[in-house]
């Protein structure tokens, strides 16, 4: 990777990643685009205005700078998807259509996150493996399969370098994730610190896959530096670090903060959805393939998350 072009990197993934990729690649080599204009972005590297839904600009782009690695990142997430399928639709195969076509014509690799939200129906929710059956009932769920057979189509047919993982909820605290179901675990710390009650919107017993945002954005780099002829799987990797209910994380928080109280009032959209997704995902593939390890767990993290959120003196 010595160009590298960031699709969406003004949201919760992809304003970290271009950080990251940035310290190791060099600023001037990550060109950061979004819908939105930002300042941050702009102020440390390329940055340039983009509707991943325009081909024609997003082929100028990757023609202006020479990109040879494209992060697609643009996406609706679960919750909001379900309020508006149709939109998901639009956006998440469109950015997903409009990257694998510019891939193939400009000779880019190109990654795109799979999620947790790939599984549904009948599937084992307990060490979830890496191919098994995979009927989502949400629209998200449903783009995200379509993004792992299209991804793997354009390898096999076209020799485009697509590689991508399944991410569980994604927890950080630089930029907020909008509309998902794992939002709460973000949302949470938040509360915490600022000594707000937390409303929980998914019940006491579900357990989701999480992982903290410093072990995603190094599989995402891990992953497209692998060497390709180790990679039996491609789209998409299981990758798992940490598991935990409501009752883990609000126990884990009350370990530093005593006083601090939740309370439910389940979202039934979030609730169903959170049902219908693995409980722990099994990433022997990842280990086996390219070396995956995760680093944090829920208390390097809890403490890394009240850290820095503290920091931001809300
Ligand atoms: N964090 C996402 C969501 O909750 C799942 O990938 O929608």
């Amino acid at each position: 990777m010595k160009k590298i072009l960031v699709v969406g990197a003004g949201g919760q993934i992809g304003s970290e990643l271009v950080v990251y990729l940035r310290s190791i690649y060099g600023n001037g080599n990550v060109v950061a685009v979004d819908l939105h204009p930002s300042e941050a972005l702009a102020a440390d590297g390329p940055f340039e205005l983009l509707d991943a839904l325009d081909a024609e600009r997003y082929a100028e782009i990757v023609r202006k700078y020479g990109v040879d690695s494209i992060f697609n990142l643009a996406a609706l997430l679960s919750a909001k998807g379900e309020a508006k399928p149709t939109l998901a639709w639009k956006i998440n195969i469109g950015a997903l259509t409009n990257s694998l076509e510019i891939a193939r014509q400009y000779g880019c690799a190109l990654f795109t996150p799979s999620s947790i939200g790939a599984f549904g129906g009948d599937f084992p929710r307990d060490n979830t493996p890496q191919d098994t059956i995979m009927q989502p009932n949400t629209m998200y769920g449903v783009c995200k399969v379509t993004g792992e057979l299209l991804s793997n189509y354009y390898h096999t047919r076209f020799g485009v370098d697509t590689r991508s993982v399944r991410f569980p909820g994604i927890i950080s605290n630089v930029t907020l994730p909008g509309g998902g179901t794992t939002d709460y675990a973000v949302e949470i710390y938040y509360a915490a610190v600022k000594g707000e009650r937390f409303v929980c919107p998914v019940s006491e017993n579900v357990y989701m896959d999480m992982m903290y945002m410093p072990d995603a954005l190094r599989a995402t780099v891990e992953l497209m530096e692998a060497d390709p002829s180790k990679l039996k799987h491609r789209n998409s990797f299981n990758i798992a670090s940490m598991s935990f209910t409501p009752e883990i994380i609000y126990a884990e928080i009350r370990k530093r903060l005593p006083d601090f109280e939740m309370v439910y009032e389940i979202d039934p959209v979030k609730e169903a959805i959170a049902e219908s997704w693995p409980n722990k995902l099994d990433d022997t593939c990842a280990r086996e393939e390219w070396g995956w390890k995760p680093q944090w767990d829920l208390s390097s993290m809890t403490d890394d998350m009240l850290r820095a959120i503290r920091a931001k003196n809300l």
